[in-house]
């Protein structure tokens, strides 16, 4: 089998399609070198020190782990000197980054959510990187929160890494999903998943049931007509899953289809996860791979954004389920 690296992939993106600049590959490479080194802080756990809380709180007030502030440092210094960037922006920083002045400035701007499923962290359930590229507005030369204020459909890249069993990346650069393992002994990323489709229909739904009371009605509805099995209205038995990584079960989704949901509900009154760094860029991946994604009234990638931390409802996954999911708002309206 001819093994594909990251970095032919992208080159030969670039020969084919002339889209992916080189300005845009060193800075896909760097993020995806930065994911290596926190999957490796990540897989010595309790051996080098990195599990627990960090003492500190994020923006949002969520106490931070080791590991959100390991991998949030990673990420900053791997990115700072490359010169594809503008500025950077994350879940475990109340503002934009800028570049230090050292270094020339790009015309890209790198949001990421350094650690996603924090809740899995100490218990060695998988977790993983979620990032996200938009270019920087023309003009702005320090980029402040609202040159980050971009909908989901103006992203040129996003992007994934799986902690998991093994270390995987899901990216897209606007032409499909592809996916890539990492070669641990090599340290190389290669292509394994040359083009990710998700099933169109799915038998297979994925929600924090313990959310159900605060649930809005057309989530009640679809969720009941899951239980509800072959003798429902859908007419066929579903099976749940709900890792509580949303990288992970996104990745099951890519995998093998399905339908994920973090509604807005009563309790989550916008949503639980965040637009920019979380809900944007894996709503381009699943778009790309077939999918769909909506926060139950709209698309999500239309959304445009009112502040660098907001979140959103996000039903994402196989097509005609989420686009089920979305008729009954509509018909609740
Ligand atoms: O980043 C937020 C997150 O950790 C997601 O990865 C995950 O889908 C969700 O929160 C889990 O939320 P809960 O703990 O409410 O199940
Ligand atoms: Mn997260």
């Amino acid at each position: 089998m001819r093994r594909v690296s990251l970095t032919q992939y992208l080159v030969e993106q670039e020969r084919k399609l002339h889209h992916v600049q080189p300005e845009l590959r060193l800075l896909i490479e760097v993020v995806a070198r930065a994911c290596k080194a926190i999957s490796h802080a990540v897989g010595k756990g309790e051996l080098a020190d990195v599990l627990g809380a960090a003492g500190t709180d994020n923006v949002q007030g969520e106490a931070q782990k080791k590991l959100d502030v390991i991998s949030n440092e990673v990420l900053i210094e791997a990115n700072s000197w490359g010169g594809s960037l503008a500025a950077m922006a994350s879940e475990e920083m109340d503002e934009p980054f800028q570049i230090p002045n050292e270094y020339p400035k790009g015309r890209y701007l790198l949001l990421f959510d350094p650690l996603d499923g924090s809740s899995n962290i100490d218990v060695n359930v998988s977790i993983g990187t979620i990032f996200s590229v938009l270019e920087c507005p023309p003009e702005v030369t320090t980029p402040d929160e609202a040159s980050f204020l971009q909908p989901g459909t103006r992203q040129v890249a996003a992007g994934f890494a799986v902690y998991g069993p093994s270390t995987t990346l899901v990216l897209t650069v606007g032409h499909g999903t592809v996916g890539f393992t990492l070669d641990r002994e090599v340290g190389s990323w290669i292509l394994t998943q040359p083009r990710i489709e998700i099933p169109v229909e799915t038998k297979e739904f994925s929600i924090n049931m313990s959310n159900a009371r605060n649930w809005p009605a057309p989530v009640k509805r679809y969720i009941d007509e899951c239980l509800a099995g072959k003798e429902g209205p859908l007419g066929k038995d579903f099976n749940m899953r709900w890792v509580a990584s949303m990288v992970a079960d996104v990745y099951r989704i890519l995998s093998r289809g399905g339908v994920f949901m973090y509604p807005a509900d009563a309790k989550h009154k916008e949503g639980r996860l965040r637009l920019l760094y979380e809900a944007n860029p894996m709503s381009f991946i699943v778009e790309q791979a077939g999918g769909a994604a909506s926060t139950g009234t709209q698309r999500i990638l239309d959304v445009q954004p009112s502040r660098l931390h907001q979140r959103i409802g996000v039903i994402l996954g196989s097509r005609e389920e989420v686009e089920r999911v979305a008729s009954y708002y509509a018909a609740a309206r």
